[in-house]
């Protein structure tokens, strides 16, 4: 991916409107020891990014340099790319705040015969260009950023070229995570948002949080934001002990849950009035943790908005730190999560079904329990920290190491192959009846509670973050995990296959546990019988020839 990053500031550099060298990658550039940067830190320097940046609607189709010539009067451009969503967009990124302002202030609101424009100012835009408004289909040329995950019947293909199981693990991973324009796009769209919050509380921040920042994000997965209030002045002051002092009047709700979740009316309604680019506005504000969830149409992002949801912003930290500690982390991950929605274990509606989320704590459960472990405990992680990373949220501690160049990795040398087979052998054969996963203390404990699957909250312990899973779910699981353990250990599908023609390739490896299942229907733990090896490769390829696509919506 960096080198695709590299191609692409490559590509910024080479015009001649762009006078400012653009930022380096943040990966390989640390200001910690270990080479990693915390997220937060992560944070900090991508929201101020995006503050200098805007959002073009190009469907006029002028061509680049006339576009940029036009953009570049009104300061430097730091960096720029284009995309096609429902049109064709530029995300522009200027060297200054002050160049945005100046470019706003030159723009115009329009005057609709029919339609009447809320008169709400974004950095969202529309280009307009009066010399080719003849012809509307003249091609401009630029080339697009694609925003949107490959196709599964292509992923597959491409994997079968690949020369072993490891080869074909980091190749998913390559594909599927967040590329650099991506992620520059979630941190412009939070940063929009954060235009309309701030008319109320000028304070407040939009972070995202979730898979879009966590290091395990799939282009197309949706964008989870947090509204954070926390950083508005004036909190946990001291009283002074003595004189005088003015405190502001403010309006009581009967509990803080109450407080969120007006708040998130209120911002609910603005995104839906004023939001330009905010479609299907829903305000779902009796759930568990109350949000506003929207389409960004301009993006293409389902958002999900949050408030007062400092536990998450935790996870997301967690997951971050231990993708971070061990690259093959990241490419099981984001393997099992691609098998499983394949699979129809994962789904992009609610229900019975397990997260990712609940799939990734299983994933870094089943690393914790490796000998030598490939990560350490949550309980480690937390001796580890000091002073300043203490942190409880509501009676949970939530305190774990920020200094990544503490933790100590023991030298375990598994490959990512063996890790995969092993990991479909640990959870086709687990005691889910009896016992429950903990990462914090990266073990098996005895279940508190009947619930088909239980895994520990793991900053909320007494939580089960599975607790909707239900029996045939987590049966349809094990049983996948048993079919696709067995897969792996069979000569047919875990050697490449001698590639007569090249461009027929044939599944081999970890492309076969893409293809569709024989156990999609099985829904009772009964040991299934096996049908002999090579009439179930059989049909396997069958399914790939007749381009049975599996299940699957976001954009797969
Ligand atoms: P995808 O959106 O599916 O790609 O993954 P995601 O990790 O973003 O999951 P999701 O959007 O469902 O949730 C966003 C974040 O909320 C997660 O990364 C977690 O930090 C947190 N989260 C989600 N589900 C749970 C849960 O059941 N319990 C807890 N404690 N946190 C959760
Ligand atoms: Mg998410």
């Amino acid at each position: 991916s960096l080198q695709k990053v590299e191609t692409f500031l490559q590509r910024s550099i080479g015009t001649d409107v762009v006078a400012a060298q653009p930022e380096a990658p943040t990966r390989d550039e640390s200001d910690e020891k270990g080479g990693c940067k915390s997220l937060h830190a992560l944070q900090v320097e991508r929201q101020e990014q995006a503050a200098r940046s805007v959002l073009i609607n190009c469907q006029s189709r002028t061509r680049e340099k006339t576009l940029l010539k036009y953009l570049s009067s009104h300061g430097d451009i730091k960096n720029y790319f284009f995309y096609e969503s429902d049109d064709l967009y530029a995300v522009v990124e200027f060297a200054k705040r002050e160049n945005v302002a100046s470019l706003l202030e030159g723009a115009i609101i329009p005057s609709g015969s029919h339609e009447s424009a809320v008169p709400f100012k974004s950095r969202l835009l529309t280009l307009r260009n009066l010399h080719t408004a003849k012809s509307p289909n003249q091609q401009s040329g630029q080339q697009c950023q694609v925003q949107t995950a490959f196709p599964i019947t292509e992923l597959i293909k491409n994997l079968s070229r690949e020369d072993s199981i490891d080869q074909q693990i980091t190749s998913l991973t390559e594909t599927y995570q967040l590329t650099e324009e991506n992620t520059r796009l979630r941190f412009l769209v939070c940063s929009l948002l954060n235009d309309i919050t701030a008319a109320y509380f000028p304070e407040c921040t939009i972070k995202p949080f979730g898979s879009s920042v966590n290091g395990f994000g799939k282009l197309g997965c949706d964008l989870d934001m947090f509204l954070d209030l926390d950083g508005i002045s004036g909190w946990n002051v001291k009283t002074p002990k003595s004189g005088l002092f003015l405190e502001y009047q403010m309006k009581q709700a009967s509990s803080a849950r109450a407080v969120t979740q007006n708040i998130l009316y209120v911002i609910g309604e603005c995104v839906d009035q004023f939001g330009p680019g905010c479609t299907r506005v829903l305000k779902i504000l009796n759930a568990r943790i109350p949000l506003v969830r929207f389409s960004h149409k301009p993006s293409g992002f389902q958002c999900d908005l949050t408030a007062n949801n400092r536990v998450a912003m935790k996870s997301t930290e967690l997951l971050y730190l231990y993708g971070e500690l061990d690259p093959r982390v990241r490419g099981l991950v984001f393997t099992v999560r691609c098998w499983a929605r394949t699979q129809g274990i994962t789904s992009g509606m609610p229900g019975a079904w397990i997260t990712n989320f609940s799939l990734t704590v299983m994933v870094l459960f089943f690393l914790q329990k490796r000998s030598p472990p490939i990560i350490p405990t949550l309980d480690h992680l937390r001796d580890l920290a000091g002073p300043a990373d203490k942190c409880v949220i509501e009676g949970n501690d939530c305190t774990f190491v920020s200094d990544f160049s503490k933790i100590q990795l023991q030298s375990n040398t598994e490959t990512l192959e063996q890790l995969l087979r092993e990991f479909f052998e640990f959870y086709g054969t687990f005691q889910f009846s009896k016992m429950s996963l903990s990462i914090r203390k990266g073990q098996e404990m005895n279940k508190p509670e009947m619930g088909p699957l239980h895994i520990e909250n793991p900053f909320e312990t007494s939580l089960n973050v599975s607790k909707n899973v239900n029996t045939s779910q987590l049966d349809r699981f094990v049983a996948l995990c048993q079919e696709s353990s067995w897969l792996l250990q069979q000569s047919e599908t875990n050697k490449p296959k001698v590639n007569e023609d090249s461009y027929n390739v044939l599944p081999w490896g970890l492309a076969t546990l893409l293809l569709p299942s024989q156990v999609a229907t099985i829904n009772t733990r009964k040991k299934k019988r096996r049908e002999p090896a090579s009439a179930r490769i059989k049909s396997l390829l069958e399914s790939l020839k007749n381009k049975n696509e599996p299940k699957m919506s976001e954009g797969l």
